[in-house]
């Protein structure tokens, strides 16, 4: 139970702006969400340093880096580890481990220390059911606005599908330039869901087909094609 002294674990939530803090990195001090004005950004954490789980997940984000940062996406890590673990660590992913084909793998993103556990705390990380001194894999996804659009949690013993996190942010993207929705599964070349007719006129015309270049399974639910290249072209600008 609750007692008076313990504060509520603050969890933010889909459309609130992204909780701000300044936090020392391993690549120099941050002042999020400011610094990153303009630019898509996943926030994530891990358990901890030294971890085998959260190895193989450092050296598959970092792989993939260019791709993220190609859709306008930088990466930025967190664990309640010091900066000298985080350092060391690092250090020792580069040198010496090799993992699915793997190695002389470089962290190039930040990892903030947050031994206080401060930035943890504010964005919901510390799940005290799973550990009260280990992150769980959060994930949130934050907007150019600064608006955190997606929120993923693993657990500890999960390792997450970074394929999955590109794929929600290439949706996430496409959403916004154009003004549609993604089926289950979705991928760029897919077809896309258009918004529901908004009265009964426009339901009958969809279902008698006068608009022209959709297909509705139901009144409710109309989806139209959407380029792959037009996609990629729009998002990928660099
Ligand atoms: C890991 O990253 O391997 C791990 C971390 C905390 C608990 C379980 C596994």
């Amino acid at each position: 139970m609750e007692t008076l002294q313990e504060k509520p674990a603050t969890m933010p939530r889909i459309g609130d702006e992204a909780p701000a803090f300044t936090a020392m990195t391993t690549q120099g001090e941050i002042h999020f969400p400011h610094d990153y004005s303009g630019k898509w950004v996943i926030l994530f954490s891990h358990p901890a340093d030294f971890t085998p789980v959260c190895t193989s997940e450092f050296m598959t984000f970092a792989s993939m880096e260019s791709r993220f940062n190609k859709a306008n996406c930088m990466l930025v890590g967190l664990s309640v580890d010091g900066l000298y673990s985080h350092i060391a660590w690092l250090r020792t992913i580069k040198d010496k481990i090799e993992f699915k084909g793997m190695k002389n793998v470089e962290v190039k993103f930040p990892l903030i220390e947050d031994i206080t556990m401060k930035v943890a705390q504010k964005y919901g990380m510390i799940q005290s059911g799973e550990s009260e001194t280990q992150a769980v894999r959060a994930v949130f996804f934050i907007d150019p606005k600064g608006i955190i659009r997606t929120i993923i949690y693993y657990p500890l013993s999960l390792g997450r599908n970074f394929d999955e996190l590109y794929r929600v942010l290439i949706a996430l993207q496409t959403s916004d330039a154009f003004s549609v929705a993604t089926p289950a599964d979705w991928n760029p070349g897919d077809d896309v869901i258009i918004s529901p007719a908004g009265s009964c006129g426009m339901a009958q015309d969809r279902m008698e087909g006068r608009e022209e270049g959709l297909e509705c399974k139901d009144w409710f639910f109309c989806t139209k094609k959407l380029d792959k290249a037009m996609v990629l072209n729009t998002i990928l600008k660099s």
